[in-house]
């Protein structure tokens, strides 16, 4: 790559402090990655001299190896932490836990930990860039990148295209930074569920709010359908997983009612037959495993922009 341009911030804490123009440089920049990712040699040296601390206090199979794709394909030094077979187990805190690993000269912290906010009171006490992969309830910056990265490969331009997310808004992350990201590039965004699923006053974030899956469905040019995170509900917010599915699950019935395809998304993972049923999932209008593909061209984009800032 002739110039190496660099993101207006030093971490990736979220998309809320992402601008415009960072989302651009980084898709143009993932263009780029994903090219070298289909030549036999997917290999580039442009993170050589640069060690990744990747720290996983939450499970994760997608982001976690995606992540680590990513550095290898950049040639960066990797140690992978994970909390459950950690110190962390005996009560080491997390400041001392990170200034531990840094202490053995990591230069990017990319972590995924499951109270809001957890990246921000690191960045506040170390010297490493911080790349957020998902805090509890609030943000999976690089999750909504992937995704509007793929919305745009099918849909080009993303201003003025319709997006409704689909499920449990409330406990989702991916609906919050995908809100963000799709607001700042120019789309409409929907998002659709149970009332008891969707936050109040998520409408002054500029988002439609629709309960009826059937109007979201004629709306949108893409349903991202979103997991129901059973994990994370302290209530019982619809009457059973057999009922959320007969009136909020998108299956292929629904589908063929529409009077022209959609695009299918889901960030993963699925619970098959839930929100999202098999024939949909693994339909002609589904590009859920081309997310996953892209995510590894959109991370390597992340690490090597917040590398040329160092
Ligand atoms: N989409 C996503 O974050 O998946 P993982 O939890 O498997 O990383």
């Amino acid at each position: 790559m002739a110039t190496r341009q660099q993101l207006s911030t030093k971490h990736l804490l979220g998309i809320k402090y992402l601008t415009t123009e960072d989302i651009q440089l980084i898709f143009t920049t993932a263009d780029d990655f994903k090219e070298v990712l289909n030549r036999p040699v997917k290999k580039v040296p442009s993170l050589r001299d640069i060690t990744v601390a990747n720290l996983f206090f939450e499970n994760s199979t997608r982001t976690r190896i995606s992540f680590e794709l990513a550095e290898k394909r950049l040639s960066a030094d990797i140690v992978n932490f994970s909390a459950s077979s950690s110190s962390v187990k005996k009560g080491e805190t997390l400041l001392d836990t990170v200034n531990n690993i840094l202490s053995m000269k990591v230069d990017m912290v990319v972590m995924r930990h499951p109270a809001p906010g957890a990246h921000h009171f690191l960045a506040q006490h170390i010297d490493a860039n911080i790349i957020n992969a998902g805090d509890g309830t609030h943000e999976h910056p690089t999750q909504a990148l992937l995704d509007a990265f793929s919305m745009r490969e099918k849909l080009g331009d993303l201003a003025g295209k319709k997006i409704a997310i689909f499920g449990d808004i409330l406990h989702s992350r991916v609906a919050l930074s995908n809100i963000f990201c799709l607001r700042k590039l120019g789309a409409e965004v929907m998002v659709c569920g149970p009332p008891t699923l969707i936050p109040k006053h998520i409408d002054t974030l500029g988002v439609k709010v629709e309960h009826d899956v059937r109007q979201a469905l004629q709306w949108c040019d893409v349903a991202n359908i979103l997991r129901i995170q059973l994990e994370r509900q302290d209530l019982k917010y619809f009457p059973s997983l057999r009922e959320y599915s007969q009136y909020f699950g998108i299956n292929r019935e629904l589908l063929d009612e529409l009077d022209r395809p959609i695009i299918i998304m889901h960030p993963g993972p699925i619970n098959r037959g839930v929100e999202i049923t098999s024939d949909v999932a693994d339909s002609e209008h589904s590009i859920i495993l081309q997310q996953v593909e892209n995510g590894v061209a959109v991370r390597m984009a992340v690490l090597y922009l917040l590398a040329a800032g160092r």
